[in-house]
């Protein structure tokens, strides 16, 4: 594999061609190219000068989903908090033992950030002595994006996490989100009131805002084809049993000003394997380990 550094991206390819770009800027995954395509959606209005969170991609989202609760330590922080709007380090390369990689390279590449390195607000907004390290695996197959949190300092503390990713789709009226069936949902369209999905493959036919919660890691979400039910993409996670599905659809797609064109709402799904609706408490000195496996056109 090769791996290039310039102007804060890093670049890693394999010999078969395919390659995954990540910003320091958040550490954030704005490439992933496998079977000879781009396998995210990255808006063409996305800030890519550290001026705004990236819009598309893999942005991360730590220590906080969504807007902070009010009364809570992650109160002052920003919506999704501080880890997709800092300046993470490139710890460098090394070689990837995949689980499915018979015989066939991967890369690993390794991003730091920790407390030390935040901006002085958001070091006084959360201040915890934390370490993490994001680890993103390339292989002809797959993307693996494992996130480690390490608790530096005295105390306890707690957090939410998300891998926020926006999947590269030619229409979302032909595609199917499948494996969430019978699990409970928070809808965040509607006053944040909870379901029940009966569908055994969703059809996303307007803005969509849902956390299903509590499923086992273990079995992938699968977005397919409607048109012939071949999978397109395949998601497990580990040890992140929330997963966040979301379209902004037309007048939300309009309303973003990092969000273009209009009309590439069609082009999008997020699926965001997480820890959000409760929080991950870690103990001074220990620390957890999470992420999630995406397979393309298997
Ligand atoms: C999703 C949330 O994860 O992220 C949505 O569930 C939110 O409510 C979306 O709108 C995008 O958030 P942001 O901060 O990147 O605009």
């Amino acid at each position: 594999s090769t791996v290039s550094i310039n102007d804060n991206v890093v670049e890693a390819s394999l010999p078969t061609g395919e390659s995954v770009a990540i910003h320091l800027y958040g550490a954030t995954v704005t490439s992933w190219k496998a079977n000879g395509q781009e396998q995210l959606f990255l808006s063409e209005k996305a800030h890519l000068d550290g001026s705004k969170p990236i819009r598309g991609g893999i942005p991360l989202v730590f220590p906080v989903f969504g807007p902070p609760p009010q009364n809570h330590v992650t109160s002052p922080l920003p919506q999704h908090g501080f880890a997709r709007n800092s300046n993470w380090e490139y710890l460098g390369k090394s070689s990837a033992e995949a689980a499915d990689n018979q015989g066939d390279q991967a890369v690993k590449l390794d991003f730091g950030l920790s407390h030390t390195m935040l901006s002085e607000e958001f070091r006084k907004a959360w201040p915890y002595e934390f370490g993490l390290v994001y680890s993103v695996t390339l292989t002809k197959t797959s993307l693996q994006t494992q996130l480690q949190v390490r608790n530096e300092g005295t105390q306890n503390f707690e957090f939410q996490v998300l891998m926020h990713t926006y999947l590269n789709i030619a229409d979302i009226s032909a595609i199917r989100v499948k494996n969430l069936e019978s699990k409970t949902y928070i809808d965040k369209t509607r006053e944040a009131t909870s379901h029940t999905e009966t569908s055994p493959a969703l059809a996303i036919t307007g803005e969509t805002d849902r956390v299903y919660q509590n499923l086992d890691p273990s079995v992938p979400i699968i977005v397919s084809s409607a048109a012939d039910d071949q999978p397109l993409f395949s998601i497990t996670r580990e040890a992140l049993a929330d997963v966040v599905v979301w379209n902004p659809w037309i007048e939300k797609a309009k309303g973003m000003a990092d969000f273009g064109p209009d009309e590439a709402y069609k082009n999008m799904i997020c699926v965001e394997a997480g820890s959000v609706s409760g929080w991950q408490t870690i103990e001074a000195g220990d620390s957890w380990e999470g992420g999630q496996t995406i397979k393309s056109r298997l």
